[in-house]
């Protein structure tokens, strides 16, 4: 039986943290489900409501709506310490997640050892390493497609430490290989208690219930992590994360059918950043990338990194809005550029076969951004409360965007509170 689209998908369209965990906070009055379908604790979701900041890092942005199903979905990879942690959190804050969060029995654990697999990779590229988040993420990727991962209903099975064992044997004989020391004795412990911290909360096959919400029509959610840039397929490879990031990812990421997806949100900032090593055309190394990173307060929420800067790259952004199907943009962190007279834009990048907009296989220091400089809007627009109160200056940004990417963007967001958000 064929049934009305009812997942929508929220993506980050740059290098990550566009504001994505915001914006499913925000949207989360209007849905039933929310669920994550890919990464894991690489992310850093941030929340800001009641004066009070929160981030997540593996429970979906939804957890602090009691009438919203949290799916952590089978696409992604789960720390047991860092989601203990992260429940730990939320029960000191009296957030009730026992019965609205679930997690996937296909979703793949990371153990002590992937995160050292993954310092001892990085360690071992020197100056070219990826600058991970040092999380165990690709490691455990590894093992999935490799077919060696242990998944989280295994965790129940009588052989779970026999397959532990097995697997932790393979990564010491990869650490040997790096000869990276292998201690993990105290990692071990706090991994198993974690483990059986988790064995009490509802670990399903969330495909099921999935589908039981589109059945009952529901509305749904796909909360992506990381961004398009940094996909496996269609990121700035190498220098991506190991999952599939796109709008495709949910679809394998959490067991629905294409057929399902509804609205594809994409979310960009009005500015571009990136953390971690890789080519960022429109990088500034100045005071101007400074004043960006001090007002957008841009350091990771996940590794406290300072994010690196540049302007707004819309050959980029017109790239990730072609391989999502983007329906609609949203458009973060305007308020950061409040101070600045002047506003470059990237439209088109110049190199030795010309100029064009379309993004090329490699983005490095052999194409050059050209810029269309704008104005900026010179005040403090942190406290517009209405679509009519955005200055000229801003609107015809805005305008500029949806012109030259053809999607239209129905949301501006004008500070980091749950509040400062504003819709067409
Ligand atoms: P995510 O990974 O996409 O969820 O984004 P992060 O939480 O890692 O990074 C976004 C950062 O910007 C967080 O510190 C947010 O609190 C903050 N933020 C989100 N939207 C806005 C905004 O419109 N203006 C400002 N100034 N900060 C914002
Ligand atoms: P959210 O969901 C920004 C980056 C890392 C590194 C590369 C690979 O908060 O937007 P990994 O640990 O995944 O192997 O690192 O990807 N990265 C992110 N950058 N936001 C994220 O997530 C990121 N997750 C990974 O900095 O360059
Ligand atoms: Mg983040």
């Amino acid at each position: 039986m064929l049934t009305q689209p009812s997942v929508d998908v929220l993506l980050g369209l740059q290098w990550g943290d566009e504001g994505k965990g915001k914006i499913v906070d925000v949207l989360c009055k209007s849905y039933d489900v929310v669920a994550r379908f890919q990464g894991g604790p690489n992310a850093g979701h941030t929340l800001v409501f009641e004066g009070k900041k929160h981030v997540l890092h593996t429970i979906p942005s939804g957890i602090f709506h009691q009438h919203v199903l949290n799916i952590i979905g089978n696409g992604v990879v789960i720390d047991p310490i860092i989601l203990k942690k992260e429940l730990d959190a939320l029960t000191a804050r009296q957030v009730n997640f026992k019965s609205n969060l679930f997690i996937s029995k296909r979703a793949h654990l990371i153990l002590p050892t992937h995160r050292l697999l993954d310092a001892a990779s990085e360690s071992a590229k020197g100056q070219h390493k990826i600058g991970s988040t040092l999380k165990g993420i690709g490691p455990t990727y590894m093992d999935k497609t490799g077919r060696n991962g242990l998944r989280v209903g295994d965790i129940c099975e009588p052989d779970f430490k026999a397959k532990y064992q097995q697997l932790l044997e393979k990564h010491k004989t990869l650490l040997g290989f790096y000869n990276y020391p292998c201690e993990i004795t105290e990692a071990e412990r706090e991994w198993f208690d974690a483990i059986d911290y988790i064995k009490n909360l509802q670990i399903c096959d969330t495909e099921w219930l999935l589908h039981d919400a589109v059945k009952n029509k529901k509305r749904i959610l796909a909360e992506g992590a990381q961004g398009s840039l940094l996909d496996i397929e269609f990121g700035s490879y190498p220098f991506v994360t190991s999952s599939n990031t796109l709008c495709a990812g949910a679809c394998s990421g959490l067991g629905i059918a294409p057929r399902q997806i509804n609205k594809v949100l994409g979310i960009f900032k009005a500015y571009c950043t990136r953390v971690g090593s890789g080519p960022f055309p429109t990088e500034l190394l100045d005071a101007t990338g400074e004043h960006i990173r001090a007002q957008g307060n841009e350091f990771g929420s996940t590794t406290g990194r300072a994010r690196r800067t540049g302007w707004l790259d819309i050959p980029a952004l017109k790239y990730a809005v072609m391989i999502n199907g983007v329906t609609e943009l949203m458009m973060m962190k305007a308020d950061v550029l409040n101070t600045l007279s002047e506003l470059k834009v990237c439209t088109a990048y110049h190199s030795a076969q010309g100029t064009s907009d379309r993004l090329p296989y490699t983005l490095d220091a052999a194409i050059e951004p050209v810029y269309t400089t704008l104005t900026g809007w010179n005040q403090d627009v942190s406290h517009c409360k209405k679509w009519s109160d955005l200055p000229e200056a801003l609107l015809h940004y805005i305008a500029f965007i949806e012109q030259a990417v053809g999607v239209p963007i129905n949301l501006v967001s004008l500070g980091p509170d749950r509040a400062q958000t504003l819709f067409k």
